[in-house]
């Protein structure tokens, strides 16, 4: 009787499986509406974890944004429950189009969809269908999330080959070909290129071929460069090294002062691009960008901290940095940080240009810039500002705990709709956020569990996605780095797009290099480390040894510290290994490493590139204890008339 039982309700399982295999599309329409309305669902299913739909939209301009917004499985309705389609193709004579989207959801499931709404950017016109559909999951069961790989690869302690790469003397060197590079693009010898600019990249063969054109002064970019370029000032000891940072430096503030003046800015002080003249860029583009005036205000800030405690003077400082309500035309700082303090809840274009939200990267740095703006300004005599500055920062540091998604054990690269197409949640942005944005204060810095759980899973998407990545150590047999990209799902191949088109980057590959020397340093000041279920994941990755456990603290006078750490520096190593194996013979980056050959690809001699392998070179030298690193670094070429 009991086996009876049993079988008729494996039967009934087994039947009821075998209906629910079955995708059920929900059709609702087949044919354009003609009641005038632009925005129309045609179908959707939900799918073995996937959520499906196409729509009629109505081709009235150009730019369109058009979002589902949908309850989860936990009946919430947030900016993360929500999807924006992509365009898929033209109907007829073209006066409408089919957009489509393809998204996992399964993590946070899909119950109701409640409206469809259709942004016409150009024309400023919104259009909406409320919906108010139920959904129902058929096909395949929901899949889980996916554990991270197994390890391949094991290196530990710091290598000799690195070391030398990375060396400032003999000349030839990777740091020297970077340091002398970078400054070309500085203050380039470009026709109407004025001083205080810094062109992204050259182009083509000689600088002929412009394709991709990067021959503007980002104010990303530019900030990043002029950030190496106080690190260098504050580390030389060559009275003619510092002297010319110092020039550098002072044009860098003024050529800021006059883009923040510039009539034509569109977006504010958001605006991302400028001539080599520095004037405004007025093409169409993706504005505003709002960690431009975030960064640009640390660099200044980072450059007049140093020259203040080399005694210079604090009306200079006034007067070429910071009071702009007073020197308007001269000093860039407080109008920046203002900015900030009054913009940063506005979402705004990603560091990539290509989505616009709410960014954990620009969020980081807009929340860095306030920090250090806030003891800044107290320091130039202005408590007003600094108060300014200061509630601002704390609640921006309030918003940042939803970045943080449980279910994926990642922090997400924006608090906003999934995309067609980048459904992996996934950024090196959240890696670059924390490099770029850590105030140093214990807020999403190098060892805290969540970050560190990003890291992990951000890198690890990599390695099915380049068919690179199946080269995992060099000809001496010592491990490569999985070479890193923006996302899994990237297109971009340095001058257009094409279908799993997107590439590694130098500069991506470089910034994992750095996570992992400035989480060995965070630790080293902590003094121990300790293992939650959220980071134990990382470990078990990129510490596998030390066999580190939940819930347990190591101290630095215990073994499995030691042996974790020593994973964390050759890791370190690692991908900076992979950096050093793609790059050519002549020591000069691009922007990307082709994903199949390794091949440098895209904007030729990329400014960032540069600087990003010499602030991954400081921190391991951090990581290593080399004082004097950036020192001579930094009196590179003027020891001789010192
Ligand atoms: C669409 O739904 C979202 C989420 O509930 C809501 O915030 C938004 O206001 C709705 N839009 C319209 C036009 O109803
Ligand atoms: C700056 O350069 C751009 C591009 O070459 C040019 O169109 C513009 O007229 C220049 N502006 C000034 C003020 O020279
Ligand atoms: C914030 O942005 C708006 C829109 O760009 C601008 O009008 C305003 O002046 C900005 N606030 C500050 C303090 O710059």
């Amino acid at each position: 009787m009991k086996n009876y039982l049993m079988k008729a309700f494996t039967g009934l399982a087994l039947a009821a499986t075998a209906w629910s295999q079955a995708c059920q599309t929900n059709t609702l329409r087949t044919s354009v509406p003609t009641d005038g309305t632009k925005v129309a669902l045609a179908s959707y299913s939900y799918c073995g974890g996937t959520f499906e739909a196409s729509t009629y939209i109505a081709n009235v301009n150009y730019n369109k944004v058009v979002t589902l917004y949908y309850t989860n499985r936990q009946d919430e309705s947030t900016p993360l429950s929500s999807l924006t389609f992509g365009y898929s193709s033209s109907i007829g004579d073209g006066s409408w189009e089919l957009w489509t989207t393809s998204t996992p959801v399964y993590i946070d499931g899909i119950t109701e969809l409640l409206n469809l709404t259709y942004r016409a950017t150009d024309i400023g016109q919104t259009y909406v269908q409320q919906l108010g559909l139920p959904v129902d999951a058929t096909g395949a069961p929901e899949p889980t999330l996916p554990s991270p790989p197994a390890p391949y690869a094991t290196p530990s302690g710091f290598s000799d080959d690195i070391t030398s790469w990375l060396s400032v003397h003999p000349a030839g060197s990777e740091a020297d070909i970077a340091f002398q590079r970078m400054f070309l693009n500085i203050n380039p010898a470009v026709e109407g290129a004025v001083d205080g600019v810094v062109v992204a990249a050259r182009s083509g063969p000689d600088y002929d071929d412009k394709d991709p054109d990067y021959e503007y002064t980002w104010v990303r970019d530019t900030s990043l460069t002029m950030d190496v370029v106080a690190d260098l000032y504050a580390a030389a000891t060559v009275k003619k090294a510092k002297s010319q940072y110092e020039d550098v430096l002072f044009e860098y503030a003024a050529a800021r002062a006059t883009e923040q003046n510039d009539p034509g800015l569109q977006t504010g002080l958001g605006e991302p691009k400028f001539y080599l003249n520095n004037t405004i860029f007025r093409e169409p583009w993706g504005r505003p960008q709002n960690d431009g005036p975030a960064t640009s205000a640390i660099t200044l800030m980072e450059f007049a901290n140093s020259f203040l405690a080399d005694r210079g003077s604090i009306d200079t400082i006034k007067r070429k940095v910071y009071d702009s309500a007073t020197y308007p035309s001269t000093a860039p700082v407080m109008k920046d940080l203002l900015f900030v303090a009054s913009n940063w809840t506005s979402s705004s274009f990603d560091l990539w240009e290509e989505e616009e939200s709410d960014h954990f990267y620009t969020r980081m740095v807009q929340r860095r810039a306030l920090v250090m703006g806030a003891a800044f300004a107290t320091k130039m005599g202005d408590p007003s500002t600094s108060a300014t500055l200061s509630s601002a920062a704390d609640a921006l540091t309030d918003t940042l705990s939803q970045f943080w998604d449980p279910n994926r054990a990642i922090l997400l690269y924006e608090y906003g709709p999934v995309l067609k197409g980048k459904s992996s949640y996934l950024d090196i942005a959240v890696v670059l956020g924390v490099i770029h944005g850590y105030a140093d204060d214990d807020v999403y810095g190098y060892t805290n569990d969540e970050v560190l759980s990003s890291a992990l899973r951000i890198s690890t998407s990599f390695i099915d996605v380049y068919p690179i990545a199946d080269t995992k150590s060099n000809s001496e047999g010592q491990a490569l780095g999985i070479p890193v990209g923006r996302y899994p799902e990237d297109v971009y191949t340095g001058t257009g797009t094409e279908e799993n088109g997107g590439n590694p980057w130098y500069l991506c590959t470089a910034a994992m290099a750095q996570f992992m020397y400035s989480a060995s340093t965070a630790y080293d000041s902590a003094g121990s480390i300790t293992v939650t279920d959220v980071s134990k994941p990382f470990f078990d990755y990129f510490a596998p040894a030390a066999a580190l456990q939940v819930g347990q603290t190591y101290s630095s006078s215990s073994k499995k510290y030691d042996q974790a750490i020593s994973s964390l520096n050759g890791w370190g190593d690692a991908f900076m290994r992979t950096v050093k194996y793609y790059t050519p013979a002549n020591g000069h980056l691009a922007e990307e490493y082709d994903r199949d050959t390794g091949v440098p690809q895209g904007a030729v001699d990329l400014t960032w590139s540069y600087a990003s392998v010499l602030t991954a070179a400081f921190a391991r030298a951090e990581a290593r204890g080399e004082k004097n690193y950036a020192k001579h670094l930094a009196n590179l070429g003027f020891e001789a008339n010192s």
